[in-house]
């Protein structure tokens, strides 16, 4: 399958070395801070995102499937720009395009209200970092921070990779963050001067050894970990790939590793089109009769792939009602 997908990308590539599938997922993974995908749900998930943003992504797993699929339908007749009854690759970029752009757009809204603001130069509303880590980090004053960690990270590890992040932000080094500041530090993704940090980050989640350098281990191990009492041979195809690919690929200089620059070539390739490559995976796998667009009844008929939902607790949720 992902075989497939993969020549099947290469062709259709108009420049060399485009990822696969899967690797475009790992890559905008890391680039939007989620959780590294560790099963199918997670591929499910994030492709979900992609589709309808997180917000709504959210909101569409906790609806019963039948709404769900209406609701899908009238996205599908939105996604439709031209009303020709064909979603093009191009109609599903833009989409995708603009649910990431009102999702980051209301994030930071939603983020920036919550925090402290305060007024400069008489007109300028900005955070400053005294009071962003009073907010964020201000209960570890009364800890041992070695002692207060999550999923085996520090809070202090925490506090200073925000801190470094803070000051890629700091355009202007007043060591305050404005509106356009704080929108680069919560979503680096975002933004070219954000870049470095995206790619030491990176590094650093998956340089277990701390080294400052990935090993193949390291790199296989981000993505893939076998199941208790799974040998070597059981590997799935496309991790063996993924090692053929560590190094003909990425170990560009051939020494075993991957540095900072072969990072940053891994997951911020020259001219990588996020949106562009999730349309392509979307179209990919739900075109049915090959012409290279979808049609409303192709979509529904992958219906998970776009918004289905992984959710069991249907009645619960409150679900936020706005443009469908
Ligand atoms: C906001 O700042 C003021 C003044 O520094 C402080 O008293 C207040 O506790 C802060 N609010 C929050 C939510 O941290
Ligand atoms: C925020 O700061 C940046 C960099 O210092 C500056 O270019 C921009 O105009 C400021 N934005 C606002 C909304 O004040």
């Amino acid at each position: 399958m992902l075989t497939t997908l993969y020549v099947v990308l290469a062709i259709t590539a108009v420049f060399a070395g485009v990822p696969t599938p899967e690797e475009t997922k790992r890559m905008m993974e890391h680039l939007s801070g989620a959780e590294h995908y560790k099963n199918e749900e997670h591929n499910n998930q994030f492709d979900h995102d992609a589709f309808l943003g997180e917000d709504q992504a959210k909101t569409f797993d906790q609806l019963p499937p039948e709404e769900s699929k209406r609701r899908l339908g009238l996205i599908v007749d939105k996604i439709d720009a031209d009303k020709d009854g064909y979603i093009s690759m191009v109609e599903l970029k833009d989409w995708i395009r603009y649910t990431q752009t009102r999702y980051i757009l209301e994030d930071v809204e939603r983020h920036w209200k919550q925090h402290n603001r305060t007024t400069i130069d008489d007109d300028q509303e900005v955070i400053t970092w005294d009071s962003y880590r009073q907010e964020v980090y201000g209960f570890m004053d009364d800890m041992n921070p070695n002692e207060m960690s999550t999923e085996g990270v520090t809070y202090s590890n925490l506090r200073k990779r925000d801190r470094r992040r803070w000051a890629y932000a700091d355009v202007d080094k007043n060591d305050a963050l404005n509106r356009t500041e704080f929108a680069w530090f919560l979503h680096p993704e975002d933004h070219d001067s954000m870049r470095d940090v995206v790619v030491l980050e990176t590094l650093e989640d998956i340089d277990v050894d701390k080294d400052g350098k990935l090993s193949l281990e390291e790199y296989i191990g981000d993505m893939y970990r076998p199941e208790d009492g799974e040998s070597p041979g059981d590997e799935p195809d496309w991790v063996k790939q993924e090692r053929e690919q560590f190094a003909g690929y990425r170990d560009t200089n051939k020494d075993g590793f991957m540095d900072v620059e072969e990072v940053r070539n891994w997951i911020v390739p020259p001219e990588f089109d996020h949106a562009e490559a999730e349309a392509r995976h979307l179209v990919f796998e739900a075109d049915t009769d090959a012409d290279e667009k979808l049609t409303k009844d192709e979509i529904l008929g992958k219906y998970d792939l776009f918004v289905g939902s992984q959710a069991t607790d249907f009645g619960e949720a409150l679900v936020r009602h706005d443009e469908f």
